[in-house]
This record gives structure tokens, sequence and C-alpha cells, in this order.
């Protein structure tokens, strides 16, 4: 017998309740609980498949399995280079990953031409089979290891991949909000819906030692049945995002039982679809030349240098108060180094206003970006363009002089204006030399001076 009833279920932790409240009473999170109309099936256990596994269950000892040599793992490359470098070295057979996304950010672009370059099964929840040969052809992805499987229902998935048992490597599921199960409550898209097919896909990826990749969408504000309440279920948790100003795609890994969690990928999207941007399309900085406020840093995204332009402008003020107005550096940080601005160079900044921005809209959460905030105030103030010190500066040419590059200021700066080493240092210093740049080497920001 079939009864309708709401429920209410957390949107963080997924738990299910028959009354609404403001906390959710098992993870502690407010204004997370939301109405959902949910069908139960009077007597039916949810979980009969999981009991069903669970009785098949015996107990091993650890000298009796039989374990791979690292090395000998199964890695299969992405041949997308970004996206291998967020995995760790690529992907790892038999490991789920769940692919997670604002709808329109790329996510069925990206598993499309991985399918496209690796060969695999795409399962084709929301678009048509043609839609997607259409994407392959346009995006000039090879077709002939590529097959989509049209289907909405695990049952069908689960079949389809047993009966061709071990045939794909990889196979992409697109997406979980449009795929279920028969005996679960609740309609495709539902939370007790979207659980179940993914504990469901895992186990057959598990078994059939496929790796899987679970497209899961999620809105802005972190809507109910997101990928949130999958996490624990998979091995690797990938967000697509994009980056604030909003022309570059950030792949970046949340969770990962095989590799790093600090890496990113970045692409960028155009009619060829996503591809890979180097190193150079992130050089951030306007121009070499050097100008009046502005000094030139090489921050980290993930484990990876960016070279990026930090600007100053600091006016006489006329208000009561002085302004401070920070684009892209946390607003106490940039009050400690005007502070320290004052103290250290000697600045009246009480009597001025100061604004920073840096390029890009980047957000600087990087102290090694500090000794460069300060060096563009001291510019800006000075009203004089930043200038290599004697020993950096490339050697004059004898009709009036070869064009003087702008330095590179990377090191964090403490209260009483010593300028300490960052982590990634090397690495800052090596990118900033594959620029044609160098990066300052001093002990205290007087030397700014
Ligand atoms: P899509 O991969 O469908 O997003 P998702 O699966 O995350 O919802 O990509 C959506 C957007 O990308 C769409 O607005 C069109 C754009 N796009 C391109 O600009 N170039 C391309 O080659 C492709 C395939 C899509
Ligand atoms: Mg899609």
């Amino acid at each position: 017998m079939k009864k309708k009833e709401t429920v209410f279920v957390c949107s963080n932790c997924g738990n299910e309740f028959g009354k609404w409240m403001g906390q959710c009473s098992a993870c502690g999170e407010w204004n997370s609980l939301k109405e959902v109309k949910s069908i139960k099936l009077k007597g039916e256990s949810r979980n009969n498949l999981r009991r069903d596994f669970l009785g098949q269950r015996e107990v091993k000892k650890v000298r009796e399995i039989e374990t791979k040599n690292e090395e000998f793992i199964n890695i299969i490359s992405t041949k997308i280079k970004e996206f291998d470098r967020v995995l760790g070295k690529g992907i790892v057979q038999g490991s789920v990953t769940l692919f997670a996304g604002e709808p329109g950010i790329g996510k069925s672009t990206l598993l499309t031409q991985l399918v496209g370059k690796v060969g695999g099964l795409y399962i084709a929840g929301e678009e048509s089979a043609e839609q997607i040969a259409i994407r392959v052809r346009r995006l000039g992805l090879k077709a002939e290891n590529f097959d989509i499987f049209e289907s909405n229902s695990v049952e069908e998935i689960e079949e389809y991949l047993n009966r061709v048992n071990n045939l794909y490597k990889i196979v992409v599921v697109d997406s979980i909000q449009v795929v279920g199960c028969e005996n679960v409550n609740g309609v495709i898209g539902s939370v007790s819906q979207i659980r179940e097919s993914t504990f469901r896909l895992v186990q057959l990826a598990k078994r059939l030692k496929v790796a899987m990749f679970i497209v899961g969408h999620v809105t802005k504000d972190g809507d109910i049945a997101g990928p949130k309440l999958l996490e624990h279920m998979v091995d690797t948790v990938l967000y697509f995002e994009r980056e604030k100003n909003g022309e570059l795609r950030i792949l970046r890994a949340n969770k990962n039982r095989f590799g790093p969690t600090d890496e990113v990928g970045i692409f960028k999207m155009d009619e060829k679809g996503l591809s890979d941007v180097r190193s150079e399309d992130l050089n951030l900085t306007g121009g070499d030349e050097n100008k009046i406020g502005s000094a030139v840093t090489v921050l980290m995204e993930g484990t990876r240098p960016v070279m990026v332009e930090i600007q100053a402008l600091i006016v006489e003020s006329f208000a009561p108060m002085p302004r401070r107005v920070f684009a892209g550096v946390d607003f106490n940080r940039g009050q400690l180094l005007t502070a320290i601005g004052q103290k250290s160079l000697g600045m009246p900044l009480y009597k001025y206003d100061v604004f920073i921005s840096v390029t890009g809209g980047i957000k600087v959460d990087d102290t090694g970006a500090d000794l460069a905030i300060l060096a563009a105030m001291w510019s800006s103030y000075k009203e004089k363009p930043l200038q290599n010190p004697p020993a950096l500066r490339a050697p004059s040419l004898e009709n009036g002089g070869q064009k003087q590059e702008s330095p590179v200021f990377v090191g964090e700066v403490s209260l009483l204006g010593e300028v300490r080493k960052v982590k990634f240092w090397e690495k800052r210093k090596k990118e900033a030399e594959a620029m044609g740049r160098k990066v300052v080497e001093i002990k205290n920001v007087k030397e700014i001076k």
C-alpha cells in the first residue's frame, strides 16, 4: 500500500525527520531541513539490498588478502593534463569519483572529452544519445571507443554492465539526479533515491573494477540532495567551479583517496570544449612596464604558482576617518599591512585613503603577497615606479638604456617589518624567472625604499 507523506530532509547530512526543526538534531546544522514529498512503501524495507549484501560478508584475515604493490595499481591517464594533475597521476582502476558542479559549468563537456580520449561508456540520463554524438563529433573526439547507454534506471545499468563484464575501463553516469532504483521510496532526484543509487553504483564499480565518474549537480545555495550527501561514499570528490572573473574553470579535489587534494586543474571553455590553460596564460599581470602603484607577486593556486599584479592607490584623505578599501585582500591583513607601512616605511597613512586591488579578480589568501602589497603602497605614495635593486637590473644599452622590468616581490612581512620566506619559495622564484622576471630578496621592508 502506498501512503503519501511529507518528510523533512537535512541537506547537510541527509537524515529524515517527521517534522520541521530549525536545527538538524543529527548533525547540528541550522536551517538545513527542507520539505520533501515522499511515497513510503508500507512493510517494505528500503534497505533490502543492503541487508542481502551484508548477509554474504565474511571476516577476512589480512595475511590471506592478496594486495597489489602500489606501483602495480592500474592507473589510466585521462590524456588531459590538468585532469591528471588533479587526480594525482590519473584514474585509479575501480575507483569512484563524484564530479560535482553547478549546472552549465561544463561537467558533461569535460567527461565527454575524457571518454572521447580514453574510450568508455557514457550513461546518458539527461541528454539523448544523439545530442551526445553531436557533441563528440563537434569536439573532434574519437568516436570508435565511445559507447552511449541511455538509461535512468540503476537496475538497467547493473544489468548491462554485468552482461558486458569488463568491457569498459571507464563509465560516466550523467547525472545522479536523474537515475533511480525501483524498490526505493521517492521520486527520482529525491534524497533517498540519490543515496541508494550512488550506493549501488559504487558497489557495481568496485565489483567490476571499472573506474566510474558520477556527475552531481550542485546549486549555488547547496540545494538538497546535492553531492554533499554522497561525499563519504565515493573515493574522490571533484568540484568544477568558475573562477571569480568568470573566464576560467577550476577543477579541485575535495577528497582524494589516491592522490593530493591541494592541486587544481585550470581550464578554459570555448567552442572546442574545455582546454588546458598553460602557465603563460595564467600570467595575470598587466604587461611588464613599471607603473606607479603597481607591484608584481607570485601567489600559489594549489601547488601551482600564478603571477599577479597588486595595485595600490594612496591618496590624501579628507574624511575624518581615512578610507581603507581592499579588493581581493583580507580586510584585517590589509589593515595590518597599512599599519606596518606607517611604522616601518614611515608613510603617514593616518591621513591618507588606502585602496588595494588584485588583478584578475584573484583573492589573496597567501601571506606571500604581503611584501608586494607594501611595495605597491610605497610606489603609489612616492609616485615612483618600483625598481629592481642595482644588482638585479638588466645591463643598460648605450643609447638611452633598456626598458627595465618591474621586480617581483614575494614574502611575508612581520609586525616589525622583517621579511620572511614563504612556502614554495623556490617554485615561486622559478615561475618569476620563467617569465623573465627576478624576485627581489630583502630582509626588511625598509629596503624597498
Ligand atoms: P555542459 O558540459 O553541458 O555543462 P554541465 O554538464 O555542467 O551542465 O556545458 C554547458 C555550457 O558549456 C553550455 O552553456 C555551452 C558551453 N559549451 C561551450 O562553450 N563549448 C563547447 O564546446 C561545449 C560542448 C559547451
Ligand atoms: Mg550536463
